[in-house]
């Protein structure tokens, strides 16, 4: 099954402009992929001393463990130490890091000094609570600063952040929390979006109530509305900023390579989420050095990842990348909408962003609206543009390099995963593009389209995309469940040894790969990652709910939106109230992402002789489609 059903069939070329190719950091495609994967570890070698260490590496690639790679082994750093630390003893540390628009339209900049010391101050913050190397904190915020300010003080502390993002509510935080054992959590009061306050603590207080593991919370006050601080247990962000024990002074921690810089979780095929794990070495290597080269930035640029920093994106190409790069990076707090279609092409005009990074939903979204919004704006700074969370279908790939990207801007169509860590399939500013392809694997990457068998597809064929080589930025694990990792990514090619992406795709005869979709039981919902087994759980825990099934559906904006089907208890009976009651459930337990598009009360639902729910079934006829194969079917 695939969610998503484009078909890439007619084929068009965009070279890029000369002066792109000219000045680009990246080196030649061609010489260095096969250079790199003639030997990956002298490739990443290379590559990992463009950073700082406190001490070498003595070995760049452990295999032993399989799949349990280490890589850097023996080598010491922080992750922010590369991304502060060394900036703040140059010239940089006058250079803008961070330039931020609220949505109300308050402005901000940090310099990499001041970035620094308000990192330190922070860092001493948690120290002085109790916050040690390892111990694992939540991040539940809104997008302003100090979401970065405290994900970075965590990294140099040597705290393990989770960060959840803003729009999952009270069951997912309390999970997730229990899940990575957190005692101390960092919130805000509220966050902007659409000219409203989306009531953040008031969501974390309800959390607490499931998850007392919480011992502390930090609160940065940023809405200002009235919010219940508990005695003892909630302290306001700037009251701690200004104690004396706050000193901007702080001592990096020295951090091994393969220790763990964060748990990011995200849904996988059953109802609990996956803390995915990154460490400080690899993960920095990767990481900067994908989005030097794709991205091609430089000192001249202002670079605006338009993501949510509470998703992958977010931790590596709005925090962790630009900084270790020591790029000015900018970030917009609310919706794209507000208060006009224009917002977000006037902040390109406002600000001069020069490469912009976004997701085919918000393109898709902000097309609708048409031209005139974007004509408004002078948007001519542009150079680079990007898109990433799911396939972008030609017509909207078009519309963003006509109408945005004025024709002479590529588009980075960059294919990854939380788990890659960072970009896997990507062009390179040099690439000749197709609109619809990610293109082809970045150098040091090797990645193939192969059957069940396990051997590669013909040009043209699906199959299921699959990485064959280990590569720094990967995932190390599963939080606290090794053999989950293992299960999911690593078994179904066990002989072989390759790590298996959940999704489909083919490459074409010029080994230019398309991503047809996930093939598993995730769903992409406006780019967001969400699984259809934690949709129905959180169906199921209604008290009126005997069994439900969740599938998604193609969309023109959204990518997918999801459809549910649910099978009532025998005392309770159908009703647009019970309908409205139940959407009201989801959003609470896990955020309103997550409420189905369409509800309905069903008597049965098609499963397999074993019980299991047939979604490619109920995914068929929702659309009005054959069914196909139900030999297998008992209801
Ligand atoms: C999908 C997001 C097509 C894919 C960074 C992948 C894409 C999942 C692309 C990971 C792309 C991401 N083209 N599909 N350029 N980028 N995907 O973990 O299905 O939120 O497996 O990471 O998004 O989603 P995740």
């Amino acid at each position: 099954m695939t969610d998503n059903n484009f078909n890439p069939s007619v084929e068009e070329w965009y070279y890029p402009d000369e002066n792109v190719r000219a000045t680009s950091n990246a080196p030649d495609y061609d010489a260095t992929y096969t250079k790199a994967m003639g030997d990956i570890e002298s490739f990443w070698a290379e590559r990992a001393r463009s950073l700082e260490w406190f001490e070498p590496w003595d070995k760049v690639l452990d295999r032993s463990g399989a799949p349990f790679f280490k890589w850097f082994v023996g080598g010491k750093t922080n992750i922010a130490y590369n991304a502060l630390d060394r900036h703040v003893k140059t010239w940089r540390k006058n250079k803008l890091a961070l330039i931020f628009e609220g949505e109300p339209g308050d402005k901000q900049t940090y310099s990499y000094w001041r970035l620094n010391q308000e990192v330190n101050k922070f860092a001493n913050v948690l120290r002085s609570m109790g916050v040690k190397k390892g111990d694992r904190v939540t991040i539940y915020m809104g997008r302003i600063p100090e979401i970065m300010i405290a994900m970075l003080a965590c990294a140099k502390v040597g705290a393990v952040h989770s960060v959840i993002y803003g729009g999952f509510s009270e069951q997912a935080i309390a999970d997730r929390v229990e899940d990575a054992q957190s005692r101390v959590l960092i919130t805000c009061d509220g966050a902007w979006l659409r000219g409203n306050i989306v009531p953040l603590k008031e969501t974390v207080d309800k959390a607490i109530a499931k998850s007392p593991i919480v011992e502390t919370v930090i609160v940065v006050k940023r809405t200002n509305q009235p919010v219940n601080m508990e005695q003892g247990r909630d302290y306001w962000y700037h009251d701690l900023m200004t104690l004396p024990i706050a000193s901007p002074r702080f001592e990096t921690q020295v951090m091994d390579a393969e220790d763990p810089l964060f748990i990011l979780y995200t849904s996988g095929t059953t109802g609990k989420p996956k803390g995915i794990l990154h460490t400080h070495g690899g993960y920095s290597v990767y990481i900067s050095t994908t989005l030097s080269w794709v991205f091609d930035l430089k000192d001249e640029d202002r670079w605006w990842c338009a993501a949510d920093p509470g998703w992958i994106t977010g931790h590596s190409y709005i925090v962790y990348g630009p900084l270790i790069l020591g790029a000015t990076g900018f970030m917009y707090e609310g919706a794209p909408t507000f208060p006009y279609p224009n917002r977000w092409w006037k902040l390109v005009e406002d600000y001069g962003i020069t490469v912009l990074y976004t997701a085919p939903t918000a393109i898709r979204g902000l097309m609708r609206f048409g031209e005139a919004w974007p004509n408004r704006h002078d948007l001519s700074s542009l150079r680079l543009l990007g898109s990433v969370g799911e396939p972008i279908n030609p017509e909207a790939w078009k519309w963003y390099h006509r109408v945005i990207g004025k024709e002479k801007c590529p588009i980075m169509d960059t294919w990854w995963q939380t788990e890659t860590g960072g970009f896997m399939i990507t062009p390179l500013p040099s690439t000749a593009l197709k609109p619809g392809s990610a293109t082809r694997p970045f150098p040091g990457i090797d990645i193939d389209v192969v059957n069940e068998a396990g051997e590669s597809v013909p040009p043209g064929t699906d199959g299921n995309l699959v990485i064959k080589q280990p590569w720094p930025g990967m995932l190390r694990t599963v939080y606290g469940d090794p053999d989950r990792y293992v299960r999911q990514y690593w078994n179904t090619y066990a002989k072989q040894g390759w790590y298996v992406t959940g999704d489909s795709a083919r490459k074409d005869k010029d080994g230019y790969v398309w991503i047809i979709g996930r093939n598993d039981d995730v769903i992409k919902v406006s780019g967001y990652r969400l699984g259809t087994a934690e949709i129905e759980s959180g169906l199921v825990s209604h008290p009126a709910v005997a069994e439900a099934a969740a599938v998604g559906i193609p969309d023109e904006v959204r990518g997918n939106i999801i459809y549910a089907y649910c099978i009532l208890r025998s005392d309770y009976s159908a009703s647009e109230a019970l309908i409205e009651e139940l959407k009201e459930h989801i959003r609470h337990q896990i955020g309103p992402i997550a409420v189905p598009s369409k509800l309905e009360i069903v008597p049965s639902l098609p499963k397999t002789r074993s019980g299991k729910i047939m979604r490619r079934v109920i995914r068929a006829r929702a659309m009005g489609m054959p069914e196909g194969d139900i030999s297998t079917l008992e209801e």
